[in-house]
Parts: structure tokens; sequence; C-alpha cells
């Protein structure tokens, strides 16, 4: 049995929620990974449009176990509430379809408190975060002065963590002019929100090993996108876990070896929100063009997402390091209608042409991007379920992109809609 790993292969927003939807129907498990309720996937189910933060996308379909691993930093409030909207919706939500890893980190109102007093204070140096506290909570992770989910189980060892949080929050705090933490009031809240999120709690690597030992297919689903990566992403204008497919494994407690098949999830063209380098953007009429018809607004923030050419670099380069088997093409109808379109096939720097994102950030702001033209197409692609529903220049377009990026189309998705799909390769039984 194979199992699954989704990422997004570019900044995020590639359309990764309907098709981890698509997937979960053939999965028996769907975890979440990493990242936080600074995702956010809108599925639209039977004409029902669902958005989900933190809660994996098999959380809406029957039958299916959804699992929230320890690579993720939970925030329980936000966690409850969003069970309780979903919940409104008439989606049955219990410890039958949904457990989450005692070992994982929690996110706090200090950690949103200190996203946000510094995103301010950084001013144009901001990084553009989601204000979600994402970046905090993981640092205390790595810091050691985590409050885990199992912690809440037990007022003393409770305690214990809240001296080592304190001990490192409150004089920074006190240096950043902002009040020390009501110790007595988190605590109450940590409290009052246990009994709501411990019986969730359960040993994930060994569910997971157990449900893999039975035959079970597990789709591990992705937030964000690899250019977010802490480590390969465009640093610091990255999110704050690692988003590239590895991390499904130490995000759930599996072994490397258990992950058979990693679809990328790219976008026909190119988007990200936030600060940060963004080669092929362009701030001109067909940049609007791109935002207006793709409908590029944050799903979690309602920012603007900004918006450019495909970047075959970028994508040829995550392809590698995520070992992206086959993509997932998602909104190539945006482009219905343009009469050309460019693809950056290069960087041009200092006289020479990389064919890769260089690391350094001053020479990441000063390459430019080498472009191929490509003729548009006249016809639409929308709704599209076959490869001889798509004009021929859009087929020339897509093989192109499969040349540049070294990597085959698994999935093709020609709208939101779940049918409005062409498949090539099965990832579950490639
Ligand atoms: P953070 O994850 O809130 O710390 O934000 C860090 C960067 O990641 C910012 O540029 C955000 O806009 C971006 N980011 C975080 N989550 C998402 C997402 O789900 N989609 C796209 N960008 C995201």
């Amino acid at each position: 049995m194979a199992n699954v790993v989704v990422v997004g292969a570019q900044w995020g927003d590639e359309g990764k929620g309907k098709i981890v939807d698509w997937l979960s129907e053939r999965a028996d498990v769907i975890a979440r990974f990493q990242g936080g309720h600074n995702a956010g996937h809108t599925l639209v189910i039977d004409g029902k449009v669902y958005k989900l933060s933190l809660l994996p996308s098999g959380i809406l379909r029957k039958g299916k176990l959804s699992v929230i691993g320890n690579g993720v930093v939970l925030d329980p409030w936000a966690l409850v509430s969003e069970i309780e909207k979903i919940e409104g919706q008439g989606v049955t939500i219990n410890t039958d379809n949904l457990v989450i890893a005692e070992n994982t980190p929690l996110i706090l109102p200090v950690h949103q408190d200190l996203d946000k007093i510094r995103e301010e204070a950084a001013g144009k140096a901001k990084i553009g975060t989601t204000g979600r506290g994402i970046g905090p909570a993981y640092e205390d992770k790595v810091g050691r002065r985590a409050i885990r989910l199992a912690d809440l189980a037990d007022a003393e060892t409770l305690e214990r963590r809240l001296d080592r949080l304190l001990a490192h929050h409150d004089p920074l705090r006190r240096g950043l002019g902002v009040a020390t933490i009501d110790r007595d009031e988190l605590r109450t809240r940590l409290l009052d929100i246990a009994p709501k999120v411990l019986p969730y709690a359960a040993p994930v690597w060994k569910l997971l090993s157990e449900k893999r030992k039975s035959g079970k297919r597990i789709l591990f689903e992705g937030a964000q996108g690899a250019l977010l990566d802490i480590d390969f992403g465009t640093y610091p204008y990255v999110t704050s876990s690692n988003t590239m497919a590895g991390m499904a494994a130490t995000g759930t407690g599996m072994g490397p070896g258990s992950i058979d098949f990693v679809l990328g999830i790219v976008k026909a063209y190119t988007t990200r929100v936030g600060e940060g380098p963004f080669p092929t953007e362009l701030d001109d009429e067909v940049g609007k063009h791109l935002a207006v018809v793709g409908r590029e607004k944050g799903t979690v923030t309602g920012r603007d997402r900004r918006c450019g050419w495909f970047d075959a670099v970028l994508v040829r380069q995550t392809c590698t390091t995520s070992g992206v088997k086959g993509i997932a093409l998602t909104k190539l109808d945006v482009l219905d209608g343009m009469k050309e379109l460019k693809i950056c096939t290069g960087y041009a720097l200092d006289g020479k042409v990389l064919d890769y994102l260089p690391t350094a950030a001053e020479e990441q702001a000063r390459v430019t991007p080498v472009y191929e033209t490509m003729e548009g197409w006249e016809g639409s692609t929308a709704g599209a379920r076959s490869w001889a529903d798509l004009p021929g220049a859009a087929v020339k377009y897509v093989r192109r992109i499969e040349e540049l990026i070294e990597c085959p189309v698994a999935l093709l998705s020609t709208s939101p809609e779940r049918e409005d799909t062409i498949l090539v390769t099965d990832p579950f039984s490639d």
C-alpha cells in the first residue's frame, strides 16, 4: 500500500485543498505534520464550502481518521473553535475520527503577542506573518520551554513548564515594554481548555505504525509551500517549520521509508503572500489580471496575493528538495485567453545564467529572470476532464513545464470542482 505526501511546491496557496480532498477519498488516514492555523484550505464538497485551518481535510469525510502530528504547533483555543464551526456545518468530530500527538507543542497567547509586536516593530523589514504566533511557538519548542499537549494532563508538570516559559518570556516582554505574563490567568485558561483537547491526545507514532502494518493508506497533508521552508525557503521570509516532504516522517513519528509517493502541488503561474523575494513578480496589468481571474486573496488573512509568471527554476528546485515524483498542476484555466505566456527558465546574475536560486539574500534580490515566451490559447481549459478537451497550446504549455521542472504531471486540476481533474498517475497505486 502506498503512502502519499502532498506538499506545496511554491509559496503556498497552490490549491492543495482540492487535491488533498480528492486524495483523501482514497486514503484511510489523513495526517497534518507541520504548521498550524496559519494554513487555510478551502474545500467545496457537494456545493458546500468548508474552510479548514488546523483540522486535516479528511475530517470532512466519513470513516477517515484525521491526525495532527507532533510537527504541528497547536493553538488549543483555535482548534476548539474550528471544531465547533465545522460541527455547525453538520460534520461529526470525535475521538473516533480525530487524534492529536501527545507531544505536540502548543501555541499560547504569548506567542501571538510576540508575533504581532515583532512584526509591528520591524516596520518595512517585517516578514508579513499571519500573526498566529507560529514562529514564537516553534522557537519555544526548540528552546525546550514549550508546553506540550500531554503537559495539560498534570497540574504539577504544567507548573514546572510555566516556570520555564515565564523565565524566558517575562524578561523579553519587559524589554519590549509590554506587561509580563499573568501566570494565574494563563494557568486557568490552560486548565479550562485541557478537558476539551486532551481526549484527542494519543501516541500518534504508534497508531500510524499500526495502521501501516495493517495495510491502511496514509495521506500526509502538507501546509504552506516548499519555498516557505525554514531551511530551503527564501529565508528569513519563510514560515518557521520544514514544509518539505521529509518533514512528514519526523512530524508524525514515522520512518522515512514509510513514504512512497511525494506529490507536489504546483500552480500554473506563481503567487506569494507576505514579504520576500519573488523574481517573476508582475507589477503590471498582467499581474493584476492573474490576481483578479485567479481570485488571489489569502484564505486566512484576506491579504492580496502577489502574482507573477511561472518560475520553472524554483519548482525544479523544490521538486528536488522534496523528492517530488509527480505534480498536480492547478489553476491552468486562469491563463485561458491570455495572448502569450512567459516561463522563467533561469536567472541572470553578473553575466551568468543560473539554474537555481542562490541562497545569499543580496543575490536573490539582484537576479533577473530569463524568460521563454509561449503562445497562449483562445479556448477554455476550465472543467476539462481529458487531454483531448484542452486546446493544443495549453497542452504544449503543460508539457514544457514538465520538461523544465524535470517532473511529470500526475494530476491536472481544471476547476475547483473535484470532478474536474485529469488523472495521469494515481499516487496511491504508483
Ligand atoms: P507565519 O507562518 O505566520 O509565521 O508567516 C510566515 C510567512 O509564511 C508569511 O510570508 C506568510 O504569508 C506565509 N504563510 C504562512 N502560512 C501560509 C499559507 O498557508 N499560505 C501561504 N503563505 C503562508
